[in-house]
């Protein structure tokens, strides 16, 4: 099928623009869309053929449960059964924004999108055409990220194109995602409350509503044979994986830059081209010492057959929602340039970090150098 690409301007924006898009999620058809998180492909929430097409477009497995996206409370108590308290304390606090809830679903949301739970996911998101779109159809809409299965989340229209052009009716182009990270996932059916994706609302800011809300098991993960299971479906999976081998170091910072250095010229030196995911503070570092001995590109390839470093700036260490905005943006280059070897940097696990590392470690698939 031929996907039909249209960009629309969040500042200026008219019913009009929102048209076609409206005609294929009401005909049961997908749309991708821009959120303030990532980019979702969506289709008409209550419709099990549009769910159907959605798992079908990404090659998702059809057990991994959809996030339903509204645009007004109201649709809580229509889509939920026993809405609890603590839902509108948080909904108060954190919506319009990178917050989803689960709850039990109503009788309306059909199994098919819920991946055959009992229990269903719903979000309001912020980002304006989200939002109007939502509005302008007059149905939740549920998206999952706009990505192929398994490959990084989409922060951009261009990443949906690679993805997934010519198997969905529509992209709405509405520029980068400014949040760069999927939402925060709290399940409102186990008490005490737990957090089953950690994102841009981090626990620190969760315990001011619920104090005693604790994190998934899963969430913390750090070994990849440890028996732990993800109580969210879609965190089992393998995930945001670049198609290169990426290992990322862990330590205090001397010893991590020393590490990555070391892997890097060592696969330089065995003939591979390495890609290095950096902080703003420990590139200029890894181009002095690296580049004695290697071509260096900050981006492109040289084009002249002999192994290179190529450093790719994620974001700065003191400024960690530069790193979240960037992540799978950079880890999707290295895999644009084919980059076989990557090498990066922890960084600590507190606030946002938390989900930085929880993305970062799965796209390792764990594989983690304490150093
Ligand atoms: O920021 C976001 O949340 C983005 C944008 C588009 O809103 N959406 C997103 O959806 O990240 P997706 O499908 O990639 O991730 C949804 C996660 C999956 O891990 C899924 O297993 C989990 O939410 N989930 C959904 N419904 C659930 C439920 N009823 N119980 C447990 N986990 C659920
Ligand atoms: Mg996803």
């Amino acid at each position: 099928m031929e996907t039909l690409i249209k960009k629309i301007d969040a500042e200026n924006m008219t019913s009009e623009d929102f048209a076609e898009a409206v005609a294929f999620l009401r005909g049961g058809q997908l749309v991708a869309f821009p959120t303030e998180t990532v980019y979702g492909l969506g289709g008409d929430a209550f419709d099990p053929t549009a769910s159907a097409r959605i798992y079908a477009a990404k090659g998702r497995p059809s057990d991994n449960p959809l996030i339903v996206h509204i645009a007004d409370i109201a649709e809580l108590a229509k889509l939920c059964e026993d809405v609890p308290e603590e839902a509108y304390a948080l909904a108060e606090k954190f919506w319009p924004g990178p917050l989803t809830m689960i709850m039990k679903k109503a009788d309306c949301i059909p199994k098919e999108t819920t991946g055959g739970l009992s229990t269903v996911a719903i979000r309001m998101p912020s980002h304006p055409i989200a939002r109007r779109l939502i509005q302008e159809a007059g149905l939740p809409i549920a998206a999952p990220s706009a990505n192929a299965s398994g490959r990084p989340s989409t922060t951009k229209a261009e990443h949906v194109i690679e993805d997934l052009d010519g198997r969905i009716e529509m992209i709405i182009d509405g520029g980068s995602s400014d949040i760069g990270l999927e939402s925060t996932i709290v399940d409102l059916t186990v008490k005490p409350v737990q957090i089953l994706r950690p994102g841009y609302i981090t626990i620190e800011m969760l315990k001011e509503v619920i104090p005693d809300i604790v994190y998934d098991k899963a969430v913390l993960k750090r070994e990849r044979n440890d028996s732990i299971v993800a109580r969210a479906p879609g965190m089992k999976y393998r995930h945001y994986a670049p198609k290169g081998e990426l290992v990322i170091f862990e330590g205090e910072p001397e010893n991590v830059m020393n590490a990555v250095l070391k892997a890097t010229e060592e696969k330089l030196s065995q003939g591979y081209i390495v890609g290095i995911l950096a902080s703003e503070e420990f590139a200029g570092d890894y181009v002095s010492r690296i580049s004695k001995n290697w071509p260096v590109l900050g981006a492109g390839v040289n084009g002249r057959g002999e192994p290179f470093a190529l450093i790719e700036v994620v974001g700065s260490r003191d400024n960690e929602e530069t790193i979240a905005a960037n992540l799978f943006d950079k880890l999707r280059d290295f895999d644009a340039k084919g980059i076989p070897y990557i090498f990066g940097e922890c960084f600590p696990g507190d606030n946002l970090g938390a989900a930085i590392m929880n993305r970062l470690v799965k796209a390792a698939g764990y594989h983690i150098e304490k150093v």
